[in-house]
This record gives structure tokens, sequence and C-alpha cells, in this order.
């Protein structure tokens, strides 16, 4: 050591974390309520609520019941809330005519929320999945997943979608193209301010698995959606779709998984400023719950520190089936 080197470390970043006062003093990222969207899970009949038994904690409700979880978010602050059918299997065709059949599941919801609880933005899914026999978000012909008639089907959804009152509509599909048919189905039915939240990077993951229970599309799944969902080692690709997306008339963009995709999130926000929102997906929720369950974490602290990771990613918000107790911790 020379002399006129001090006997102690330079920089002390300790120092700012040594109370809780200095660690708010320097705390970069904030979870908000306003940060927060809701999926739930709609089936039908009334006054009906079952477990989905691969993500503890989460029901499938009836519409009414549905609604009545509206009005409760709303009151708990959650700005959005997202909607996904459990169709029955009896109503799933080869033509997914149950889709944009005005009075389907998803938009008799839409109807009942806008009653219940006005203020709360109402999301949708767009994909044929639900309503489709062999399980997949397009048609398939031949084998093949084919881009250009299952597009003329999404708009025909996203149309009767925004006209049972739809705030947000949520292209989860990964069909080429859909955003711009979309966007100008919408603006010639002078659905102007409905906006479009793009699941834009969306991957072929098999952290779907407990959300395929729950809408009851595992069983029909024939095969898997490597032909148009992304391949996880990919990352430029997301931004080429994102950026296609933008140009196409989305409002917001979508990453889903998020916790094993932040790379994809912080890349997204840094190239676009773009409103950007992550889904953390069931197999997430269910990874923490049944690790919760079993003693192994603390659910809630686990919780919270996923949640806050997505705002430190660089995400203006994330889809969470946590919304709700998220928003009755920060209540205090
Ligand atoms: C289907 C859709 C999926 C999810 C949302 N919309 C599943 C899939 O692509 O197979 C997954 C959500 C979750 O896992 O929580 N269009």
């Amino acid at each position: 050591m020379t002399p006129t080197q001090a006997p102690f470390p330079a920089t002390r970043l300790r120092r700012t974390r040594a109370t809780p006062a200095l660690r708010a003093l320097v705390r970069q990222n904030e979870l908000s309520v306003n940060d927060l969207i809701w999926p739930v899970f709609v089936r039908d009949g009334e006054g009906q609520e079952e477990p989905v038994p691969s993500m503890p904690g989460v029901v499938r409700r009836s519409v009414d019941l549905v609604a009545q979880a509206a009005a409760e978010a709303q009151a708990l602050g959650i700005p959005a809330i997202c909607l996904f059918p459990y169709t029955d299997p009896g109503l799933k065709t080869e033509d997914c005519a149950e889709a944009w059949n005005p009075d389907n599941l998803s938009n008799r919801a839409i109807r009942a929320i806008k009653e219940a609880a006005p203020e709360i933005a109402v999301m949708t899914d767009v994909a044929l999945d639900p309503y489709n026999i062999n399980g997949h978000d397009g048609y398939v012909v031949d084998g093949e997943i084919v881009n250009d008639a299952t597009v003329e089907a999404l708009v025909k959804m996203a149309l009767a979608q925004a006209e049972a009152g739809a705030d947000i509509i949520g292209p989860s599909d990964m069909m080429d193209g859909r955003i711009g048919a979309i966007r100008d189905a919408l603006e010639r039915a002078g659905h102007h301010n409905v906006s479009i939240l793009s699941y834009a990077a969306k991957y072929a993951s098999a952290f779907y698995g407990p959300f395929r229970d729950a809408v009851g599309a595992s069983g029909a799944l024939k095969g898997d959606k490597k032909t148009y969902q992304m391949d996880p080692a990919n990352s430029d690709e997301a931004l080429r779709l994102v950026a296609r997306d933008l140009s196409e008339g989305a409002d917001m963009v979508m990453i889903k998984p998020g916790m094993p995709y932040l790379d994809i999130c912080r890349r997204v926000k840094d190239a676009f400023g773009a409103p950007t929102y992550a889904y953390q997906v069931s197999g997430e929720y269910a990874m923490i719950r049944a690790a919760a369950q079993n003693g192994w974490i603390d659910g809630e602290k686990a919780m919270l520190e996923s949640l806050m990771a997505f705002r430190r990613a660089g995400c203006d918000g994330v889809l969470t089936y946590f919304a709700p107790e998220v928003a009755r911790y920060l209540q205090g």
C-alpha cells in the first residue's frame, strides 16, 4: 500500500443501502397499481366459479362473476382487465365462427363489465385457438397454418369485440399483417379510439402450459405453434416484429413470456420508446405459486420482485394473474 492510498474502500456503495430512507431515496423504479393488466378466464353459466388446477388461486368465472370481479378490480385502481374465454368444446368448429359471434362468451363479458365497471379498460384476445377444433391460433389447411385467410377471420373477431365495447384489442395470433388489417377495419367502422396492444414478440413457449388447461385448449392442440410463434433463440427478430406492428398501427406492444425474456423487453423499450408490456404468463405464475405452496420461496416477496423486474427492464406495465393481490398489497 502506498502512503497516499486510504486504508478503506474509496467507494462505499453500501452507504446508500444502509437504511430504508436511503434506499427509498436512491430507488430507481416503482411498481404501481397503474402498471397492472389483469387476465381473467370466463366460462358459461351463472354464479359459477371453478379453480384452474394448474394455476392455484386462479379461477374461471361465469359472466356475472367476471363483471363483479371487474368492479372489484376497478375499485382497487387496476386500469385494465383482459378476457380469455373457456369455450364449450361443442362450439369449436373448423371455421371458428364462434370467434365473431356477437354473443359469444367474451363479447357478453365485455358488455357485462362495461355495465358493472365502466371505467376499467377491457382488453380482448384475438386468436382462433379457443374456437378452433385443432387448438391452433389460425386455420389449418393440409397441415399448414394459413396466414391470410386467418387474418380475415381475425378482423371479424376484432370488429365484434370492438362492437361489444372493447377498449383494447390484443392480437395474440402472430399471423403476418393482422395489425394493419385490424386497424384498417376498426377505422372504417368508426372505432378510432379502440386501441391495439399487439402481442408483437410472442415466443413458442413451454410456459403457456397452464393457460392452455385454463381455456381448455391443451387436449385440442395438434402439434406445436412453432411456424407462427417465435423461436426462443431469437432476439433481433423481436425488434423487426415490433417495428412492423408499430408501423401497421399498434399503439402498444407486448413481449411474451415475461421473465425469461427481460432482455427483449429492454431492447424493445430502448429501440422504440413505445408503450411496452410484458405478459407474466401462466407458467411463470404457476412456478412462483407452486414453490410458495411448498414453502420453498416466500410467495409474496417473489411476486413483488418478479414484477419489479419488468419495470427495471423498461416495461410500462405487466399482464399478471397476480394483479388483484399486488394491488391489495400496494394499497397497504
Ligand atoms: C393464445 C394465447 C395463449 C396465451 C395467451 N393467448 C397461449 C398460446 O399461445 O398457446 C398464453 C397466456 C399464458 O400462458 O398465461 N392465443
